[in-house]
């Protein structure tokens, strides 16, 4: 027996190979890196990420557009400097991941610049590396970077997030769009905060931006949100305010499950890249800031069972990755899959697969069917957004290593982290 991984990713197959099947991501097989780079190790696909980022790219390409991989999801280097190649701009939310893109090889005039607090340090240094845009969140911002670029006697460019009390239908911790979240600007009062800006000689309107969540399953949020967007910059062109890009936020939700029923059907994507097509007019371009859908289900976090154990009527795995390598489950209750590097279909017990710290939150799946003893290696999938990124030293565990998957060979794209290099800025 072997599972129909499609729908997470067409890269992750199990091939037949003596008595059992073994798991291959894209033409490698998994259990040789685990073995030779050691666990947790990352591990990525370049061609899924490639074929993800062409999607957006073909849906958008009557139009003119820029999809700007958003890099909080996934930053590093090596990645960026790939998509960067490939096409993509840049979302960025901190000087640190600006930094990373000047890095991979991107120039600031190919990024936009999100986040409710930018710090003054943090605007300076974008003006300076001529941002593309900065993705304004309030009137406080406005009138700070006003200040800031009339000291620089620089022009800066902008967009203001509207926000559109829409609900994205997502888990609550990563809903943005309701006037109860943090960000953005209520539209009423962006029009208002557009005619200021408009009168301002060291402010440039460029565009207006909208991110309502992500994870975004059911499309119809976003397609509402695309109609308010166009509205107001209708409104604004009326009033003699020139547009110059509408930026629609992140892109849509990924499926997490191995029977694909939550997968986005081909149509509601169909009715996305529609809805842009028509309302936008042809002479605004069309800006996306996805991240998750191009390298979610492009990565697995591979992982060492140490210890099989039981208690009461509960198995656990006990594996050598934790909450500080993948914090999804514990802090959104995320569903990863768990899947055998190679399966042994008599041994099949249902486990929840935990860490070792010192957390019962450290959990990274539950209820999940394994055929398993000690020291084998699993997969847990949909490891390439928000994993990584969102890793810690929480422990003092060592941040884990990163691969990258090309047809037949893996290059490393990050060492595993030393002790040395973790308490490199401590003081005794
Ligand atoms: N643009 C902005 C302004 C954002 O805040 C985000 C994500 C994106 C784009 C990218 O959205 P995507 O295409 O990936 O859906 N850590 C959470 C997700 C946090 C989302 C933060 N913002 C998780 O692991 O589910």
């Amino acid at each position: 027996m072997s599972y129909d991984l499609s729908h997470i990713s067409s890269e992750l197959t199990y091939h037949k190979e003596n008595e059992g099947s073994v798991l291959y991501f894209e033409d490698i097989k998994l259990q040789t890196l685990a073995e030779q780079y050691g666990t947790p190790l990352f591990v990525y696909s370049q061609r899924h990420i490639q074929q993800c980022l062409s999607i957006y790219q073909k849906g958008l390409s009557s139009h003119p557009h820029g999809i700007y991989y958003s890099v909080k999801v996934n930053s590093n280097i090596n990645l960026l400097n790939e998509l960067h190649r490939l096409g993509a701009r840049f979302d960025v939310v901190s000087q640190g991941e600006l930094q990373r893109v000047l890095q991979a090889g991107a120039s600031g005039q190919e990024c936009v610049f999100s986040g409710v607090g930018k710090t003054d340090d943090e605007l300076i240094f974008a003006l300076q590396n001529s941002i593309g845009c900065i993705n304004i969140e309030s009137f406080s911002e406005l009138q700070n970077l006003n200040k800031i670029a009339t000291s620089l006697g620089k022009k800066a460019p902008i967009s203001l997030r509207i926000n559109p009390n829409i609900d994205a239908k997502t888990h609550p911790y990563i809903s943005t769009g309701l006037h109860k979240n943090k960000f953005g600007i209520v539209a009423q009062e962006a029009y208002e905060l557009y005619q200021w800006a408009h009168k301002q000689a060291n402010l440039k309107i460029l565009g207006i931006t909208c991110h309502i969540g992500s994870q975004i399953l059911d499309v119809s949020p976003l397609l509402e949100a695309i109609e308010k967007v166009v509205e107001l910059a209708k409104k604004l062109q009326q009033s003699g305010i020139e547009i110059k890009h509408l930026d629609f936020g992140g892109g849509i939700g990924i499926s997490y499950q191995k029977d694909g029923s939550d997968q986005v059907s081909a149509e509601a994507w169909q009715s996305y890249f529609a809805q842009l097509l028509k309302l936008v007019p042809k002479e605004i371009e069309i800006h996306i800031e996805p991240g998750r859908s191009i390298v979610g289900n492009g990565g697995v976090l591979l992982t060492q069972v140490q210890y099989l154990k039981e208690q009461g009527d509960h198995s656990f795995a006990i594996v050598d990755a934790a909450m500080n390598d993948m914090l999804r489950p514990a802090l959104y209750d995320a569903d990863h899959q768990a899947i055998e590097l190679q399966i042994i279909d008599n041994l099949k017990k249902v486990y929840d697969i935990v860490g070792p710290v010192c957390e019962t939150a450290d959990f990274l799946a539950r209820g999940k069917e394994l055929g398993i003893q000690e020291k084998d290696y699993i997969a847990l999938l949909s490891a390439g957004a928000y994993c990584f990124s969102l890793s810690s030293n929480y422990n003092s565990r060592l941040k884990a290593a990163e691969v990258l998957v090309c047809k037949d060979t893996a290059k490393v794209i990050r060492q595993r982290e030393t002790f040395e290099q973790m308490i490199a800025s401590e003081l005794l």
